[in-house]
């Protein structure tokens, strides 16, 4: 299933700092977080908890990326968020609202989107009929929302009529991403969202995301490809088993020894 991927359709390739020069980091003092999960454990089987405790501040605007070891729960922080499995104890809130335990759908009409690592598309659906999936609480919206997701993503309007299953990795990427958008969400939460794509697309991934970012999308985003992720984020979160190791911004996190030993460097590859 996973084809090769084609060379990335655009030509926009230079990232630049993820602060701009004259343009003010998101967060700082007296802003209201957007998104806070506090202490939150949470698991699978009875009695196991995978997180620990884990703690993460979203401000409004802001891009975080969530780094560390396989297995670290990182995917799993996602899912409690999004409520599709338990929270045991802890509270996530959004906009001072507390919404733990809320339903997948209620998030979704509140502005939270989410899009898994895997099976994010729906393979017998052609593209548009994915994107009408992702507004099916708000059909009156697809018209405006597909032009916007269009201009995004420019792939999508020329294979407007063909099934998610043929295409590429990269291609089907670019559909949940899209797919995500369809309800205008205010906060979009992203796993793995560059994983096992050709470095082109990867490429092609962290562009779209600091676009959709800039255009008023806050994001937290799950990667492997620690290094790139923190490139672009505004805050980055280290996870090590099923608790917070790090904190701090991107560059911080990027030029901490101790993070390079852990998690950037050999001994993260080697583990
Ligand atoms: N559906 C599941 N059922 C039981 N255990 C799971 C399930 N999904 C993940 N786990 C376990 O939870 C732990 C954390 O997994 P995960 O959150 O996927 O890690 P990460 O995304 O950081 O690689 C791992 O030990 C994994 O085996
Ligand atoms: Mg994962």
């Amino acid at each position: 299933m996973n084809d090769p991927d084609p060379p990335a359709p655009s030509a926009e390739r230079s990232e630049g700092p993820v602060v701009e020069e004259g343009e003010a980091a998101p967060g700082g003092d007296g802003l209201v977080p957007q998104l806070i999960a506090s202490e939150v454990v949470a698991g699978y089987v009875p009695e196991v908890n995978i997180l620990n405790g884990c703690n993460l501040t979203l401000y409004p605007g802001e891009l975080v990326g969530v780094i560390g070891p396989n297995g670290a729960g990182k995917s799993t922080l996602l899912k409690a968020m999004f409520g599709l499995i338990p929270v045991r104890s802890g509270t996530v809130t959004m906009g001072g609202d507390e919404i733990t335990g809320l339903k997948t759908h209620d998030l979704v009409a509140k502005g939270v989107g989410y899009v898994p690592q895997n099976n994010n598309v729906f393979p017998r659906l052609t593209v548009e009929e994915n994107l009408e999936m992702g507004v099916y609480q708000k059909p009156a919206s697809f018209t405006e929302r597909f032009e916007f997701v269009v201009e995004l993503f420019p792939m999508l309007g020329e294979r407007r009529k063909q099934r998610a299953g043929s295409l590429s990795g990269g291609e089907r990427q670019m559909v949940a991403m899209a797919r995500a958008l369809m309800m205008d969400p205010s906060v979009l939460l992203l796993d793995e969202p560059s994983a096992g794509l050709s470095p082109l697309y990867q490429d092609e991934v962290f562009i779209r995301c600091r676009q959709i970012n800039r255009a008023g999308v806050s994001i937290i985003m799950v990667e492997q490809n620690a290094r790139r992720c923190l490139q672009i984020c505004h805050r980055g979160y280290v996870l090590d088993q099923g608790a917070n190791a790090y904190t701090g911004t991107g560059d911080d996190l990027l030029g901490d020894p101790k993070v390079i030993e852990l998690y950037l460097g050999t001994l993260a590859k080697a583990r």
